[in-house]
């Protein structure tokens, strides 16, 4: 793989003319030569490269670490681009594009054989395709005059990045640059449907809730298999690997609050007699409760949002587990919200990050 000294361009999401800022043009001339940039869209980072170009495509696997048969998200500047890139474009896909793009939603469609690199696809017989709100993000698209490929600009199994400071820790001198447009406004990753085949199929929950899709379709989304528990071959190839993980063994415990909270304060005490340094990831509620914990130097507690407000929490929780890596902790205990709206992606992604589950019994 090349090193780079990584470049870093701030480009303000505010400013008009975003598509000839000189940051814009620098980044989409890389990206025109077959190179990956990460950017900044509403959801997390992305590691973009030009989607129809092979070598640019598998430039992004390399600088990620990503195994090839896990598939990329394709970037476009507009919805109405969208229905000429694949082989087939629903109804439902008519009907959720209207409501949600541009936005935080991925429609996994029919694949048509040509125009994209089958690097994108892994493979596979279809595409996810979807159309970011971002303005840098939809700015760069537009200036590169290609589809984007990008996956998250993580290095493969880290938490994914909302701030470009969280991109160069990963790949830093891995990639010739980073847009940065800021923190992200909603900091999960899109919410995936699967369109192929007749139903709708949820494979990753976001920002998009379930109940605002079934309202918009008039009927219950299938579910994937691999949401709800273990299975060999997920229809979402990503879905198997463990994700978005802390080195920290993190474990979640899930229950009424004042019975998880009294528990992870007894685990703390046991893990600080064993030399653990122990992190505890509560809310703005619970933050207070540990404050009894001691010395202070071995337990870091995290208030991420506040778990009346799950955009908040869903906001904060990348930023969160990368700061227990940065401190070191070798015990993380997550506190669990309500999976109500985006507290469904919140908890989907704990569940992945986590080596294992406390119930608590009400
Ligand atoms: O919000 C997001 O979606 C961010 C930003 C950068 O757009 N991107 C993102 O990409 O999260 P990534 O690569 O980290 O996650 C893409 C997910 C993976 O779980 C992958 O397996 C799944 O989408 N996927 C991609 N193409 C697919 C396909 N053809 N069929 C099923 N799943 C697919
Ligand atoms: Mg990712």
């Amino acid at each position: 793989m090349e090193s780079w000294q990584t470049q870093l361009w701030q480009v303000s999401p505010a400013e008009p003319g975003l598509k000839q800022h000189p940051g814009i043009r620098e980044a989409a001339a890389w990206l025109r030569k077959g190179y990956p940039i990460a950017f900044p869209t509403e959801t997390v980072y992305g590691l973009g490269a030009d989607a129809t170009s092979p070598e640019a495509v598998r430039r992004v696997f390399a600088a990620k670490g990503r195994p090839g048969d896990n598939p990329l998200i394709v970037h476009f500047h507009s919805p109405r681009e969208v229905p000429e890139w694949v082989a087939d474009f629903p109804p439902a896909a008519q009907k959720l594009a209207d409501a949600f793009w541009p936005g935080p939603l991925t429609l996994v469609l029919p694949a048509p054989t040509g125009r994209i690199a089958p690097e994108v696809t892994a493979g596979l017989d279809s595409v996810a395709v979807r159309v970011p709100s971002h303005p840098v993000a939809r700015a760069l698209i537009a200036a590169t005059g290609k589809p984007l490929a990008a996956p998250s600009a993580n290095l493969s199994g880290r938490p994914s990045p909302t701030t470009a400071a969280h991109v160069l820790e990963d790949l830093g001198g891995r990639i010739p640059g980073v847009v940065d447009g800021g923190p992200t406004r909603v900091g999960v990753e899109s919410t995936v449907l699967d369109l192929c085949g007749g139903q709708v199929t949820l494979l990753r929950p976001g920002s998009i809730s379930r109940q605002e899709l079934e309202q918009l379709l008039g009927q219950p989304l299938q579910v994937d298999p691999a949401l709800e528990g273990e299975v060999a071959q997920p229809r979402s190839p990503g879905m198997k690997y463990r994700h978005y993980a802390p080195r920290g063994r993190m474990l979640l415990v899930e229950g009424p609050p004042e019975g998880v909270r009294r528990h992870i304060l007894e685990q703390a005490q046991a893990g600080l007699q064993q030399g653990e340094k122990v992190g505890i990831l509560t809310t703005a509620e619970g933050e207070q409760v540990y404050h009894r914990l001691a010395p202070a130097e071995q337990v870091l507690v995290l208030p991420c949002g506040s778990s009346r407000s799950p955009e908040t929490v869903a906001q904060n929780l990348y930023a969160c587990l990368r700061r227990f890596d940065q401190w070191g902790a070798t015990l993380i205990y997550a506190e669990a919200i309500s999976a109500a709206g985006v507290g469904e992606a919140v908890m989907n992604r704990l569940h992945k990050a986590c080596g294992g589950r406390i119930q608590i019994e009400g």
